[in-house]
């Protein structure tokens, strides 16, 4: 498991990540940030927890199990995938697929985070 804490500002659209581990809260508009706890198991028909498969070199990760919209109004905003030396952010937009690949570099402790604009954030081990 590679956790890396995501945090968004209670005033504006903005969202931080946490590169590095630090004993700060990232600070937004003047008010600490809201860290973002990512659900992991779903409960009703719609799947937010990431599909995530090895697949020839590549580290596919759908949302989720059945796809979830992409409409302007509720859609997937991003991918990320952290393991214990990398992290990377697929940013999506409306019309896409709900869908990211990553080079598989062979990595162990590998989560997949997504976050949607309705329902949160979520994330999945490999
Ligand atoms: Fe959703």
């Amino acid at each position: 498991m590679a956790d890396v804490k995501f945090y968004k500002c209670t005033k504006c659209a903005n969202m931080f990540v946490k590169v590095l581990e630090g004993p700060c809260t990232p600070v937004c508009c003047g008010e600490p940030c809201e860290e973002l706890v990512a659900g992991s198991v779903d409960a009703a028909t719609e799947k937010h927890v990431p599909a995530v498969t090895r697949e020839d070199g590549t580290i596919v990760a759908r949302v989720g199990e059945v796809a979830h919209p992409m409409l302007d109004a509720h859609y997937i905003q991003f991918i990320a995938l952290a393991s214990d030396d990398r992290l990377e952010v697929r940013r999506l937009q409306p019309g896409a697929e709900p869908v990211a690949t990553f080079a598989d570099d062979g990595a162990e402790n590998v989560t997949v985070y997504e976050y949607c604009n309705l329902h949160g954030l979520w994330k999945a081990e490999l």
